[in-house]
């Protein structure tokens, strides 16, 4: 397994009439082919800057990013964002959402239609696939949402908080869910969140940055004792509440972690 993502002395700062808000400063990780790994950090620290920059939508105020060993830039690799709002089009049946993106890209086909009941049928939406997205369940909607971004072959996944918008019990399904899928079609993905038990759940290696500006704190490789590991079951593991402990002393307790 190779590093696929590195993110070197990375600084960002916003600049608006108010003057400049310093999101980010020297932040430096990298995540492994395949891994699933998670970024941790308290609300307004820097979270959501930091995958904007990975995705392109705004350029760092220094620093690099490199994906396969090439500057993200110039890598030509395929960038999927996943967000907290799945983003579905109400007035498009699931199955037109889902095939929403190549048909921007100009790449739907007879092959992809292939690709796509596989995908539906896989994930227990081929039921559903002319119903309208507020005929889903949220997980349903999150796992639409899902397979419309994996359609675009990403080499890596970004997740801004994909299921902040969820209650508790739907959101420990849909993470299960939603990790399941990313495991079973061999993605890397970088998932971010301010739940720390969500993060370990889901995670190979965290990420904790500190409040704004983000800096990294510490970066923790998750070595769990357990068999067939799902977030669920992940959840019941002994060492668990250790690792939960770790995180939490990290965590800058100065300011409250809220939801936004
Ligand atoms: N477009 C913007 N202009 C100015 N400040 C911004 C902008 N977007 C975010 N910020 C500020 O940058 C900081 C980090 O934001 P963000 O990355 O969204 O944090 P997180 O995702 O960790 O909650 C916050 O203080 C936020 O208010
Ligand atoms: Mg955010």
């Amino acid at each position: 397994m190779g590093e696929l993502l590195r993110v070197e002395n990375l600084s960002y700062s916003y600049h608006n009439l108010s003057g400049e808000t310093k999101a980010l400063e020297e932040v430096s990780f990298s995540v492994e082919e395949g891994q699933f790994a998670a970024i941790v950090g308290p609300s307004g620290c820097g979270k959501s800057t930091m995958l904007s920059l990975i995705a392109g939508l705004i350029t760092p105020s220094s620093g690099d990013i490199y994906i396969d060993g090439k500057d993200i830039k110039t890598s030509g690799k395929n960038i999927g964002y996943m967000l907290q709002k799945d983003h579905l089009l109400e007035w498009r049946s699931t199955l037109k959402n889902i095939t929403l993106g190549l048909e921007i890209q100009h790449k739907l086909n007879e092959s992809s239609y292939i690709m796509i009941n596989k995908l539906l049928e896989t994930y227990g939406l081929l039921a559903f696939k002319d119903a309208k997205p507020k005929e889903l369940s949220g997980g349903m909607r999150q796992r639409a949402a899902l397979i419309r971004t994996l359609l675009l072959e990403p080499d890596i996944l970004l997740l801004d908080e994909p299921f902040s918008a969820l209650d508790y019990q739907t959101r420990l399904e849909v993470s299960d869910d939603i990790w399941s899928i990313i495991r079973k079609e061999k993605k890397t993905a970088l998932l971010i969140t301010h739940d720390i038990s969500e993060a370990l759940s889901m995670a190979d290696r965290i990420i904790i940055l500190s409040n704004r500006p983000a800096t990294v704190k510490k970066i923790i490789d998750v070595k769990l004792n357990i068999e067939d590991k799902t977030p669920f079951k992940t959840r019941s593991a002994p060492e668990f509440k250790d690792y939960f402990n770790m995180i939490w002393k990290e965590l800058d307790h100065n300011e409250k972690i809220i939801q936004t």
